[in-house]
């Protein structure tokens, strides 16, 4: 087995304590409002659809010793799924190009790349980014500095290079959302409660960070300017504009804003996506956790299912708008896909409506073959739905104002994905897109459009949808169309709420689910699908690796976001998870989609105990791969990026070659 590189290896802490998910409580607590320790927001009595396919299960069940089987892992011994013609080695290669490293004990403080490759921090929290901000200091922390200061907790990543040299580009903007901040580790004075000033910092570290990065060759590491033109904080005080059906309606009001088309600020901004046009977008995910919903009436029960019923995170002290009994409508504009231009630091980004509003976790862009965008869309939340948006408008190269326009009007769909049974030794089926909203008329009874696009899981409840796995990141390999989804875990389904595309009961690991359109057409309504992954320990008869030899392949947990790094079926996973659930720090893997490989999980690095993987850009042309180290230290001590500070520092890092 490969050493990991060893330049910097560091002290050994404690295990983190996991919660049910396999995150660490920390991450629980600030991230998502504990959500896996709330009841399951989504009680819609939508069928758990595969009664054959459940019989089939615990046929299958009782045969490889019943109970055990069925409690755990249902599909233990399945045999391995027949490969179609489709997939035949189109490559004769072997898919090298690293020494996959071991699995890092999760209490390893150290980033972990593989031998020949060496890495850099770009940009940290606290880093200046707008003119005029001061540098990082921890013991004089202020609402002023910390709003052109890098945001915490850094998520999706983008890199858009300058120019048109593509890989060879050595000048470009990187784009990151900061997801939520841990303030136990922020503030060296913290004593459990937040005050206004220490709520307002926080404020001021969640949203996004833009700044431009240059690069002197392909062996050197991407480094941030520090006075870059288009170096940009967006942050809770920063206005956006709200478009779609759902602008200006009565619920979309505020004292402070009577047009309900003008917000301050993102929260909880997790994954994105780039679009064609140039610009980023970004998921507004567990916004629930940061309003008081403290006797807050709910009689149609529209709070309960966006889980918007804790007392928040003390921010209402700081700002009104953050208790539902002073601003009832506040709340409602946040949930949304978010678009921001980072080549115009001046522009005013917009919420999008007509992407619904729920947990997103991001939106991912793919052009149809007649030219409209298609954005597909995972609610992260246990027991919630995949949506892909269809633009009315098409397309237009080189003409970025109407570009700009087409996430604003357009059809919406929720996905069901429907088994074809065990029989044929694959967990596969043929799926619906299930019309919500078309050619601006809703199909969901007793709701107007506006009201689908606002209460979209209310919506989505009424017409079938499959109840998902935590639906995380959604991304079409730019290649070969095939769209992929990260289901990073649910441990709340029970035996009797499997189906073939969720098909472990307590479901800790994760599983990812490829599909294929009809007629390989982004805005087709039909696909078929089959599970590529079902994540865990590779020893344990119940995971699946696409089909390989699992004697080669590394463990993986909870897979989080997935990327493409430039190659056909070069498909990257991070994790969010591993520690709780595999005692491993969580990291990035490669696992080849076709060819010879396929199913081939290799691991590329490990993040620092405490942290997860995120926002992975590769580009395997010049072997250069771009990451967020995501709260590295939580429920435990990180000195990452290893610069000296007193505190943990999350942003992003750079792994490249090694010289020599
Ligand atoms: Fe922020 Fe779905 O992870
Ligand atoms: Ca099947
Ligand atoms: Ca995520």
């Amino acid at each position: 087995m490969p050493m990991p590189s060893t330049t910097s290896r560091r002290t050994l802490l404690p295990l983190l304590a996991a919660h049910p998910g396999g995150r660490s409580s920390a991450t629980c607590r600030y991230r998502c409002g504990d959500a896996c320790s709330q009841p399951v927001p989504n009680t819609s009595d939508n069928t758990y659809f595969g009664d054959v396919v459940q019989t089939a299960i615990r046929r299958r069940a009782v045969l490889t010793g019943g109970g055990a089987a069925l409690a755990g892992v249902a599909w233990a011994a399945a045999p391995q799924p027949a490969v179609a013609a489709e997939d035949l080695p189109d490559t004769d290669h072997r898919l090298r190009g690293f020494p996959s490293i071991p699995p890092t004990p999760a209490d390893v403080d150290d980033l972990v790349v593989p031998r020949g490759f060496t890495w850099a921090p770009v940009i940290s929290w606290g880093d200046p980014v707008e003119p005029g901000a001061p540098a990082f200091d921890v013991d004089h922390q202020s609402v002023e500095a910390q709003k052109g200061q890098a945001g915490y907790n850094a998520d999706y990543l983008t890199l858009r290079l300058d120019g048109d040299r593509g890989w060879r580009s050595r000048r470009g903007v990187i784009v990151f959302n900061n997801e939520y901040t841990n303030p136990e580790m922020m503030f060296p004075d913290w004593d459990g409660s937040v005050t206004a000033e220490q709520a307002e910092i926080e404020m001021a570290a969640h949203g996004m960070t833009v700044v431009e990065v240059t690069r002197r060759n392909d062996r050197s590491p991407w480094t941030y300017r520090r006075r870059g033109t288009r170096n940009r904080r967006i942050h809770a005080w920063t206005t956006f504009a709200l478009d779609g059906p759902a602008a200006g309606a009565a619920w979309m009001r505020t004292g402070a804003d009577r047009s309900g088309r003008r917000v301050l600020g993102t929260l909880n901004n997790c994954a994105g996506g780039d679009t064609p046009w140039g610009t980023v977008l970004s998921g507004e995910e567990n916004f629930n956790q940061y309003f008081d919903a403290t006797d807050a009436p709910d009689p149609e029960g529209r709070l309960a299912r966006y889980g918007i019923t804790s007392a928040g995170r003390g921010w209402e002290q700081a700002d009104p708008r953050f208790s539902l009994v002073e601003e009832p409508h506040e709340v409602n504009r946040f949930g949304w896909i978010v678009e921001v231009d980072p080549d115009d630091p001046g522009s005013t980004p917009v919420k999008h409506t007509a992407l619904g509003r729920f947990k997103h976790e991001g939106a991912t862009i793919r052009l149809a073959q007649d030219g409209r965008a298609v954005a597909y869309m995972g609610d992260d939340e246990r027991f919630d739905y995949v949506y892909k948006f269809v633009s009315r408008r098409r397309y237009r190269e080189g003409d970025k104002r109407h570009n700009l326009r087409l996430l604003s009007d357009g059809d919406l769909y929720v996905a069901r994905f429907t088994g074809d049974g065990f029989q044929d030794g694959e967990y596969d089926g043929r799926g619906e897109w299930l019309p919500l909203i078309v050619d601006g008329e809703s199909h969901v009874d007793g709701m107007a459009v506006a009201e689908v696009c606002t209460w979209t899981r209310l919506a989505a409840d009424t017409v079938g949808p499959t109840k998902m796995d935590r639906p995380e990141d959604v991304q079409p390999d730019p290649h070969t169309g095939r769209v992929y989804v990260a289901l990073t875990n649910n441990t709340a389904r029970t035996p009797g709420q499997i189906d073939e595309a969720n098909p472990r009961a307590a479901n800790k690991f994760g599983h990812v689910i490829e599909w294929r359109e009809q007629g390989d057409d982004a805005a087709a309504l039909r696909f078929r699908w089959r599970i590529v992954l079902v994540a865990g320990d590779p020893s344990d008869p119940g995971t699946y690796f696409h089909g390989t030899d699992q004697r080669e392949v590394t463990p993986i947990s909870c897979p989080d976001n997935v990327a493409f790094d430039g190659e056909p079926g070069h498909l990257w996973i991070s994790t969010d998870g591993a520690p709780g659930t595999l005692g491993t720090c969580d990291g990035l893997f490669r696992m080849p989609t076709r060819g010879r490989d396929r199913g081939l999980v290799e691991q590329f690095l490990s993040v620092p105990t405490g942290a997860e993987c995120c926002g992975p850009v590769i580009s395997w042309k010049d072997r250069s791969v771009l990451v967020s180290v995501q709260h590295p230290g939580e429920g435990g001590q990180s000195g990452y990026p290893y610069l000296g500070d007193s505190v943990p520092r999350p942003g992003v890092a750079h792994v490249y070659p090694r010289r020599g």
